[in-house]
This record gives C-alpha cells, sequence and structure tokens, in this order.
C-alpha cells in the first residue's frame, strides 16, 4: 500500500500550527490524514493546541488546565506565526480550536485523523472519554486513530472502546516492537524518524504499521516512502505529496 502523508499539527512548516487556517492549508496540499494535540481546559472541553501552555504558540499566557475555553478564546493562535511573512492580518483571528471544530471543519473531506493526547505533564482526568465522545458525534465516521506517548491514556480508551485504533508514540528505540504491537493491541506505532533510519533492521517486519514523525528533510522522505511505511507525518506536506506522485510517474 502506498504510504500516506499527514499534516503534522496541520501544515506547521509554513501555516500556524493546530489552527483551522493551518488544516485547510493541509487538505489543499493533498494529505490523507492530519496530526492534531489535543488538552483539557478547566471547564473540561477539548481544545488543540501542543503545549500545556499558551505562550508559545498564541499571545496568550497561562496553563490550558487553568483556564476556561471562554479565557483562552481571547488570545490569538496565529499572531505569533507572523515570521512566516503572510496572511498575519488574517491569522491574527485564528483562535485555538476546539476539537468538536476542527471535526466539524473535516466533514467535507474524507481524510484521516490522528489526535495525539497530551497527556505527559497532566494526565486530565476523563480527557479519553471527552475526546471518544466528541468523536463519536461529529466524527463522520472517518478513521480517527488516537497516539500518545503515555501508556495509560491508550489503553484507558481501548478499554472504553475495544475497536478504537490506538497508536504508541516513541523517541526512540523500542526493543521487540511486534510484542508492543500484539500485547496492547496497538494499530500502530508512531516512532520518530531517526529511530527507524538508524535501525532499520529492529523495525523490518512492522514497516506497514509504523507512522514516522517528523520527517522534512527530503531525502529523509524519500528513504521512507522507500521503506513503505504506513505514513509520514511532515510539517510540509506539499513537498511530500509532490515526492510521493513523482516515483508513481
Ligand atoms: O504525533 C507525532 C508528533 O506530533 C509527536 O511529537 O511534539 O510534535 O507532538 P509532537
Ligand atoms: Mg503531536
Amino acid at each position: 500500500m502506498n504510504t500516506k502523508v499527514y499534516g503534522h499539527r496541520g501544515c506547521m512548516g509554513t501555516y500556524p500550527e493546530n489552527t483551522l487556517v493551518g488544516f485547510m492549508q493541509a487538505i489543499r496540499q493533498g494529505v490523507d490524514g492530519i496530526e492534531l494535540d489535543v488538552h483539557m481546559t478547566k471547564d473540561r472541553e477539548i481544545v488543540v493546541i501542543h503545549d500545556e501552555f499558551l505562550d508559545r504558540t498564541t499571545d496568550g499566557t497561562g496553563f490550558i488546565k487553568d483556564m476556561t475555553l471562554a479565557e483562552i478564546r481571547r488570545y490569538s493562535a496565529g499572531v505569533r506565526f507572523s515570521h512566516y511573512d503572510q496572511f498575519v492580518d488574517q491569522w491574527r483571528l485564528e483562535q485555538v480550536p476546539t476539537l468538536q471544530e476542527v471535526l466539524v471543519l473535516l466533514k467535507p473531506y474524507s481524510i484521516e485523523l490522528n489526535i495525539e493526547l497530551k497527556t505527559t505533564k497532566f494526565t486530565y482526568t476523563g480527557i479519553e472519554e471527552a475526546v471518544h465522545q466528541i468523536v463519536q458525534a461529529y466524527g463522520n465516521n472517518r478513521k480517527v486513530i488516537y497516539s500518545s506517548f503515555h501508556l495509560p491514556t491508550l489503553l484507558r480508551m481501548k478499554r472504553m472502546d475495544p475497536n478504537a485504533d490506538i497508536a504508541l508514540l516513541s523517541k526512540g528505540k523500542l526493543s521487540h516492537p511486534h510484542e508492543y504491537m500484539d500485547c496492547f493491541q496497538l494499530e500502530a506505532i508512531h516512532i520518530s524518524k531517526n529511530a527507524i533510519l538508524n535501525n532499520v533492521t529492529n523495525w523490518k517486519a512492522l514497516l506497514p504499521s509504523l507512522r514516522a514523525w517528523t520527517v522534512n528533510d527530503t531525502n529523509d522522505i524519500k528513504q521512507l516512502l522507500d521503506l513503505r511505511v504506513s505514513a509520514i507525518m511532515t510539517d510540509f506536506p506539499e513537498k511530500a505529496v509532490f515526492y510521493r506522485s513523482e516515483r508513481k510517474s
């Protein structure tokens, strides 16, 4: 099967990460799927943002867990990306999206969605159920993969919904990775690209079950396409889609 291209945090190489405008841009560039990150607010809303706090990606400050959605919405999720030097006036209007809003935006498009639950620093009690409910209500039956660096999050999700697709995130070498697949009923392992490229032997049998991140370098894209991993996650989806199409022609 052809390797899929996932837009990492939407299209974060050129557009504000984890924003509606960024997700739309990834879709325009021809992605098969989108990767995004979620946290839970003080009033238990699920918001799409990478960090535990607002400071890096918005003009606000504070932890997501200590703020209500309404408080978070006062800030711009686009203005800090003005160094990309385009559309900054429009981007100023971008807010931190809710997961529900992203699913509504994706409704007309048959693309896959990888929801990364960011539960390593704060466990956000009940986040798995909240995320799952939103996906059930607004997911439009699309393929959704729940991923996390925090294995208990994935196991809670699987216990709640045995049909849920769960993927373990890993930064490095996992010994005997097929044991993780079997023991935890993983749909995939989401592994840093260097872990694969530096030790292909360790991963050979599992390549069709690997999504590699974050693959931006042209040579890395080409190598991982050659290895036929399940998907590559990239900040520059247009580039990955281009190299994939070149190989077919
Ligand atoms: O899901 C792959 C990748 O997004 C994990 O790292 O820090 O970009 O969320 P991070
Ligand atoms: Mg992520």
